[in-house]
């Protein structure tokens, strides 16, 4: 085809801020976890409205420390919503604990508050819950349920950062919550993570298991077990030129999914999820429900040069380690879970996609839904 564009499903905005904080970090000879580092994790404490922030590796390493500190141990069952990523549910397995695999709602595609309750037993320690692909959860009900029964809350915010809650910003909202940075993420480190917390007992407990058990990093004293997950000042640079960028990235993506909405919004063979009111979506995915998603994303990608996600191809139970029965874990009825993994389709969205190229996407899966 001619004029076909190559349209990648995501696009790091990554240029000369960040370059320039990579300079001065190596200008200044201190490239592992250091001041840039610290500074970062003040930054996004404060645009997370967290008291601390305490940076990682990744969001998977995030998730590791946040399920030890909140004492996650064998047996335990953690409610999830049966679609995210792998990791949400793969470190509830790393602790010996059981997962268990709740249904999502039809409307934005987040944890259901009404089953979360139905799903609750004895054994239950904990609920994690994600914002998918920035579209906030159901914060209030979820917190409440955790009151309710007496069971820790833990946000997986991998996916949450600018998005907002009732005017509070999603992503910092639990006793500890988690972030990722991955390149794909609003904001990028290349790879890397945060924790959350208000608490300083758990914010020193964090920066231990983050470094070997060291209470004081460099002293070789191991108080606890621990690893390294720990950030580099390089990541930490880029992110801080990142997070001047953030309300501008959050911005454009909005913009581009306002454009989304007003095309896909006569189409009677596409579903599109919903934002809660008193919400703002920040737009990590753009993800549209439509039957016969498989033939369309090859087309779209051999015919037009558009690149597409299937986030996520499966509900996590039926992921190979669940469905081997080599990890144990729960699944409660997931109709809604079920439907989704097998229609959903993520477009691109990313703050430098053009309004022209976001037409031109329309037009490619309008042409082949017909
Ligand atoms: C919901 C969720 N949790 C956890 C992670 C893991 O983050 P990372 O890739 O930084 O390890 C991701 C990454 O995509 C995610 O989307």
């Amino acid at each position: 085809m001619k004029n076909k564009l190559l349209i990648p499903w995501a696009k790091p905005d990554i240029g000369i801020e960040e370059f320039k904080q990579i300079q001065s970090s190596f200008k200044s000879n201190w490239l592992t976890q250091g001041p840039k580092v610290k500074e970062f994790e003040k930054k996004m404490a404060n645009f997370c409205n967290s008291k601390y922030g305490i940076a990682v590796s990744n969001g998977t390493s995030a998730l590791d420390i946040a399920y030890k500190t909140l004492k996650i141990k064998e047996g335990d069952e953690v409610i999830l919503p049966a679609l995210s990523y792998f990791s949400t549910a793969s470190m509830i397995t790393y602790q010996k604990a059981i997962p268990v695999f709740v249904d999502i709602k039809q409307n934005n595609f987040n944890l259901d508050p009404q089953k979360i309750q139905q799903a609750i037993s004895k054994r239950t320690k904990a609920i994690a819950f994600i914002d998918y692909g920035g579209n906030p959860s159901q914060l209030n009900e979820i917190l409440n349920i955790g009151k309710k029964y007496n069971i820790k809350v833990l946000q997986d915010g991998a996916q949450s950062l600018g998005a907002l809650y009732k005017g509070k910003p999603m992503g910092a909202n639990t006793p500890i919550s988690t972030m990722s940075f991955h390149m794909a993420k609003i904001l990028s480190t290349v790879e890397g993570g945060m924790i959350f917390t208000n608490n300083k007992k758990l914010k020193n407990e964090i920066v231990m298991r983050r470094s070997h058990g060291e209470k004081k990093p460099g002293d070789y004293k191991h108080n606890i077990l621990g690893y390294n997950a720990r950030m580099t000042d390089l990541q930490a640079g880029i992110g801080l030129a990142q997070l001047d960028k953030l309300n501008f990235f959050v911005k454009k993506r909005q913009e581009v999914a306002k454009l989304y909405d007003s095309l896909f919004k006569n189409c009677k063979n596409i579903i599109l999820p919903e934002t809660n009111k008193n919400c703002k979506n920040a737009y990590f995915f753009y993800p549209i429900l439509l039957k016969n998603r498989d033939r369309i994303a090859k087309r779209l990608k051999k015919i037009y040069g558009i690149d597409t996600r299937v986030a996520y191809r499966y509900p996590l139970y039926k992921q190979n380690l669940y469905k081997s029965k080599k990890a144990r874990f729960v699944k409660k009825n997931c109709p809604v879970a079920e439907k989704i993994s097998s229609r959903i389709l993520n477009l691109p969205i990313y703050p430098s996609l053009k309004n022209k190229e976001v037409q031109y996407i329309f037009n490619s899966i309008y042409k082949e839904m017909k």
